[in-house]
């Protein structure tokens, strides 16, 4: 459903009752991922006779729902994960909001739900960022920004709502595995799969998450950090991780990836790292690699590296990876060199210390 370019103006409403400062710089101590939420949210509204209204910034709250709600029945619903980071001269940053923006109405597209103008979702990520800057800590801490839209019409039939409430969250974060910067160990499941073809597996929709959360569990049960799909139809090609893509180094130093194949989400960090990459020098190749592959090469050493990539998780070393029946490790199962450069590469850009040649980073207006 595309909808008209909108101009809004955000109404802006305190937080009366915000955390007292002593409170949130003791929280700021044990940063994890995901539990610590600002005093905010932005909320735009659309319905089928309005399309988008009623803007606004307010304190961070429960919303009233009907039972009947949509979202609560068929899962209408979409999300995006982004971060701000605090630059060394105070500034406060997003990395490349404008590709949120665009497959957050990719997501929009494919669930049957209104576009929103890009213009708007980055202003409504901005202005929650520019209320809620003391949020965002100081140091490898950043603020995790979660725009979503749901379903919110009272209607039991089943066809697209014609009620939507777009809402942006922000949540102080640290790293997303509790192992901090530890290689992870990654489950592969063989019972589940995540995507098959014509369904939902490139974009961000709850429904993929929920579908996948068996699979993650039983990764928790096998000691593992992570799970990674392999392909609905074959089960031999790795797809990606449950919130995560997935790259593999190669001891002639090509990377591989595998390809955007209408089943896995085209990751911004992906597209991000594969940019870098290939600045450096680096072959890429964007194809399929099948789990035998990954074994045998890991077997061969032929394989000297596999890191896992995402706004949450950033770049994550795979140390190990399980299988019913079996395990390997990769290379000496420790954080490699290729690793290593391309996250700080990537992170340097982010946090404002390294130049930014793409215009990636993007200053939040109003602070
Ligand atoms: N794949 C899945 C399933 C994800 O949930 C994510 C996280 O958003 C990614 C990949 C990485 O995407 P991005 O780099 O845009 O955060
Ligand atoms: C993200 O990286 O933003 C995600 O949505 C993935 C999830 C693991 C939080």
């Amino acid at each position: 459903m595309r909808t008209e370019q909108q101009t809004l103006t955000f109404d802006i409403t305190s937080n009366a009752q915000p955390m007292a400062e002593a409170d949130r710089l003791e929280a700021f101590k044990a940063l994890g991922f995901g539990t610590l939420f600002s005093d905010h949210m932005t909320v735009v509204r659309w319905s089928a006779d309005r399309g988008w209204h009623s803007a606004e910034v307010t304190a961070r709250a429960p919303f009233p729902m009907d039972p009947a709600s949509a979202v609560l029945h068929y899962a209408q619903e979409i999300f995006e994960g982004m971060k701000a980071y605090r630059t060394a001269d105070g500034q406060a940053v997003l990395f490349r909001p404008d590709q949120n923006a665009e497959r957050f109405n990719q997501s929009a597209k494919r669930m049957g739900m209104p576009e929103i103008p890009e213009a708007l979702f980055v202003e409504a990520v901005q202005k929650l960022v520019a209320t809620d800057a003391k949020w965002i800590p100081e140091g490898e801490g950043s603020l995790y920004l979660r725009p979503f839209m749901f379903a919110n019409e009272p209607f039991l039939g089943v066809r697209p709502s014609r009620e939507f409430i777009f809402c942006v969250i922000a949540s102080s974060v640290g790293p997303y595995f509790k192992g901090g910067a530890k290689p992870v160990t990654i489950w592969t499941s063989q019972n589940f799969t995540r995507a098959a073809n014509g369904g939902t597996g490139a974009v961000k929709c709850g429904g993929n998450y929920a579908a996948s959360l068996i699979a993650q569990a039983e990764a928790a049960e096998q000691g593992c950090d992570q799970v990674v799909f392999l392909d609905a139809a074959e089960h031999k090609w790795v797809e990606e991780l449950g919130g995560m893509n997935v790259f593999f180094v190669m001891q002639d130093g090509t990377l591989i990836t595998p390809p955007l194949n209408g089943n896995i989400l085209p990751g911004i960090t992906r597209k991000s790292l594969i940019q870098l990459a290939r600045d450096e020098g680096m072959t890429v190749e964007e194809r399929a690699y099948s789990f035998s592959e990954w074994q045998a090469d890991a077997a061969s050493g032929k394989l000297k590296e596999a890191f896992a990539c995402g706004t949450a998780a950033v770049v994550a070393a795979i140390g190990k990876v399980k299988f019913p029946g079996g395990e390997f490790t990769i290379a000496d199962g420790q954080t490699g060199q290729t690793t290593t450069r391309l996250r700080d590469l990537l992170v340097n850009i982010q946090r404002g210390r390294s130049n930014d040649r793409y215009g990636w980073v993007q200053p939040v207006p109003g602070l």
